[in-house]
């Protein structure tokens, strides 16, 4: 099938590729005319496994190709929106991207189309979008519009999009949901030739949901902020571990082992971040508000949230004293392992949090720095974990990248100031490090007996406060 993809950010890029390699004829539209001949030329502008080889083999092949979302809106029988919707200052989603393609849709598209929102968007957006394409249609477009939400995580985005648990569509006719099954079938029946595996394994068949337009779009706001609450709701535990002297892994593990709770997204940590989680728990707050439903259970989960950092903080106080004129190392930038995404990152507020104390940073990020670099301007980047911990007083793990858990912990000893590991993440075993004489603090697994350094636990708590503002403005470049 013939189909446009618009805007070629995260979800729209792994959009067009997966639907190539599955064998559609797909166009992807980009109004960013610096991003689009990075593109036409085959460089990725962004880091994502498998993406950069699958682009390339679809456009030889002459299944995709890119150009102005004017040329998309020509090409395709089916049109994937996937442009950004970044939030507002008050939580709100910005539609106006989405807005100004529908208008365009609108106005140069004739014949029948299918509009597919795939961008996150709060519910009710596939309502005003016919209203929309009704109002400003000029050449008699004949159009449905459905939702299909994603649900990629960065850093696997290939394999979650082929390989998929789950894939949802909002429609309200029979015409959207046939077109929608025969784009999806491929996948449905795990039948194309996968980019990602060898020897592909067997995958399950993934669930076709269909629902309304309406409920497609909740299920994506709820879905992520329900996983937000899961992280803050583990991180919480930690900080009681601490206090009681418990180990939060063994207890996340007895939890996980009930069905009904599960294993995933109860790894205690710094916090989540990224372009996904903060903005989606925001904006579902806010339209919960606007329905006239007090989700304050929300409002919980991103405020535990923001105090991760000013805790970490704490811990790194309790270690070092005196924060000025002290050298701190962090590993890892990026949100999280296998994306060069900065957006919201927790690295972000804990860096500006450190330069305010008066430390000194070094970083190292195998795929982040250039990205870290236009938001933060006054650090060192190095090479390498090593080059960053040299002469170091602290070394911070802030990402999980996996050549973290495997360093050479004796060489990082002989050129430390001072042998001290806080782990952000969890990611190494106590035992591994304190063997080579490191002290090692990590989150939840460690007893905390206040009042510590003279601080009381409100004291903790009311510094955490005062570090939410630099949270909220830590997201500064737009990558969609
Ligand atoms: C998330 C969802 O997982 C996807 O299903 C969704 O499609 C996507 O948002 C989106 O809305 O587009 P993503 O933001 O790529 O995907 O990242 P996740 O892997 O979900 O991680 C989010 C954050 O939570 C990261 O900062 C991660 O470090 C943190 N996290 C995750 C924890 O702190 N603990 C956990 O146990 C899991």
């Amino acid at each position: 099938m013939r189909i446009s993809v618009i805007g070629a950010g995260y979800v729209g890029l792994t959009t067009a590729a997966c639907l190539a390699q599955i064998g559609h004829d797909v166009f992807c539209g980009e109004s960013d005319e610096k991003k689009l001949s990075t593109l036409q030329a085959c460089v990725m502008p962004i880091f994502e496994p498998h993406l950069q080889r699958i682009v390339k083999n679809a456009c030889s092949a002459e299944r995709l190709r890119f150009g102005s979302t004017e040329q998309a809106i020509g090409w395709g029988d089916a049109i994937f929106i996937c442009v950004g919707t970044p939030p507002l200052a008050n939580g709100d989603a910005d539609l106006s991207a989405l807005e100004a393609v529908a208008r365009m849709i609108a106005k140069q598209a004739s014949g029948y189309r299918l509009v597919v929102e795939k961008s996150t968007v709060p519910v009710q957006t596939g309502a005003q979008l016919r209203k929309h394409l009704s109002v400003h249609s000029t050449n008699g477009l004949k159009y449905d519009v459905a939702s299909n939400p994603e649900f990629l995580r960065e850093g696997s985005s290939i394999e979650d999009f082929l390989h998929p648990d789950r894939i949802v569509i909002g429609v309200d006719s029979p015409r959207p949901e046939k077109i929608l099954r025969e784009i999806y079938q491929p996948i449905v029946d795990q039948r194309f030739d996968c980019p990602v595996h060898t020897s592909c394994p067997r995958h399950s068949r993934p669930t076709f949901l269909v629902v309304e337009t309406a409920s497609a779009e909740l299920i994506k706001h709820a879905s992520n902020s329900f996983l937000a609450m899961k992280i803050s709701f583990i991180n919480m535990v930690a900080n009681l571990c601490e206090a009681v002297g418990a180990d939060v892994t063994e207890v996340a593990t007895g939890m996980g082992l009930d069905p009904r709770i599960g294993p995933a997204f109860l790894r205690p940590g710094i916090g989540f971040g990224g372009f996904c989680f903060p903005k989606d728990v925001q904006a579902f707050i806010r339209i919960a508000e606007k329905s006239g439903c007090d989700f304050s259970l929300l409002r919980e989960v991103e405020k535990i949230n923001q105090d991760r950092i000013g805790r970490f903080i704490e811990k790194l106080r309790g270690e070092v004293w005196v924060m000025r004129g002290k050298k701190i190392a962090v590993w890892g930038l990026a949100f999280k392992p296998n994306t060069d995404d900065v957006r919201f990152a927790p690295s972000i507020a804990l860096i500006r949090a450190l330069l305010d104390e008066g430390a000194t940073v070094s970083a190292y990020d195998p795929q982040a720095t250039e990205k870290s670099k236009l938001v933060l301007p006054n650090i060192s980047y190095c090479e390498n974990p090593y080059e960053a911990a040299e002469g170091s007083d602290a070394v911070l793990i802030v990402t999980e990248w996996e050549q973290f858990r495997d360093m050479d912990w004796r060489r990082l000893k002989s050129i430390m100031a001072r042998p001290l590991i806080l782990d952000g993440r969890n990611m190494l075993e106590s035992k591994q490090v304190t063997s080579c004489g490191f002290r090692y603090v990590s989150i939840g697994r460690d007893l905390v007996l206040p009042p510590q350094n003279g601080l009381s636990a409100n004291e903790v708590h009311y510094r955490s406060a005062a570090l939410q503002k630099s949270w909220s403005d830590s997201s500064v470049v737009s990558l969609d």
